[in-house]
């Protein structure tokens, strides 16, 4: 599944690309130059703040739960909205606050949570989790992990360009008091990162990094071992047109270690996958 020898070469190569990678996420990888103006962000975001989704909504009602609509939808527009060709959306942020919800909620003896999370980008996905954790008021923490450094100014492709080149703290300013409670944001590709990670535990993964089988994979194997049945692993992006290697592992992950497979399609382009460890 993993070849020994691709395994050696990648890593080689991961850590020749990583030396080299700090010079490249330190200067504004996004985006060089603002790409649209406060306006622009705005409409973009009454736009995909207006679409609806049966499914999502189906999902909430099935559990009777949801995350505050404000909340998010404020979130959303510091950290979703950006300017691209394919539409805006981030249900998935819905998806997982009330998926930890409901493993809170029927994992009462679990005191600590320990949460990876594998791609933070500007935040959003974390800060829905942690949203989910301070609603139930237990103790935890989410280790998000990304190769955009957390405290170097650059351009985020969001509403705040209009304002200048901002940290990620700084983006994430008005969320601190929930960040500092629950999470901790770690720099570095997974492949190199992950494996330091000493916690014998996790109890709920989001996996949303690169999106090709041999990272997922190579993410996956750092976390298998520290799963107990009924933890789970939420998958993005479980769309087989666009990202055909993706599903191959996600598959693979589901069938060979025993874990349930719920999939929610909204669309060719955007499709979910919550795993439960059996
Ligand atoms: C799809 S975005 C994550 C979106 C985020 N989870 C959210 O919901 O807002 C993917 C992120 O993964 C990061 N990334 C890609 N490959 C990575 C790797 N090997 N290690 C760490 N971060 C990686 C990218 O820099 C990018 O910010």
């Amino acid at each position: 599944m993993y070849p020994r020898i691709i395994q050696k070469f990648d890593n080689l190569l991961v850590k020749a690309v990583n030396k080299y990678a700090n010079v490249r996420w330190y200067n504004s990888p996004l985006t060089k130059k603002i790409l649209a103006s406060k306006e622009e962000y705005l409409k973009i975001w009454i736009e995909a703040k207006s679409n609806r989704y049966k499914l999502i909504d189906d999902f909430e009602d099935k559990y009777n739960d949801k995350i505050d609509d404000e909340w998010y939808h404020k979130l959303a527009l510091h950290t979703q909205v950006v300017k691209k060709k394919s539409d805006i959306v981030y249900v998935h942020g819905r998806l997982l606050y009330v998926t930890l919800k409901k493993y809170i909620l029927r994992n009462p003896a679990n005191k600590n949570i320990n949460i990876i999370e594998t791609g933070t980008a500007r935040g959003f996905s974390a800060l829905c989790m942690a949203k989910a954790l301070q609603d139930e008021d237990v103790e935890a923490k989410i280790i998000t992990f990304d190769v955009l450094p957390h405290n170097v100014k650059m351009y985020w492709n969001c509403i705040d360009d209009n304002e200048g080149k901002k940290t990620r703290a700084e983006l994430l300013e008005k969320y601190k008091d929930l960040i500092e409670r629950y999470i901790i944001f770690h720099q570095g590709n997974t492949k190199i990162e992950l494996p330091k990670i000493q916690t014998q535990r996790i109890h709920f993964a989001f996996l949303d990094s690169a999106h090709d089988y041999y990272y997922l994979m190579s993410e996956f194997l750092n976390i298998k071992d520290k799963q107990q049945k009924g933890d789970i692993i939420f998958f993005d992006d479980y769309t087989p047109k666009m990202f055909p290697s993706l599903v191959k592992a996600i598959n693979e992950i589901c069938e060979k270690y025993n874990y349930s497979k719920e999939i929610i399609t909204i669309s060719d382009a955007r499709a979910y996958v919550i795993a439960e460890k059996l």
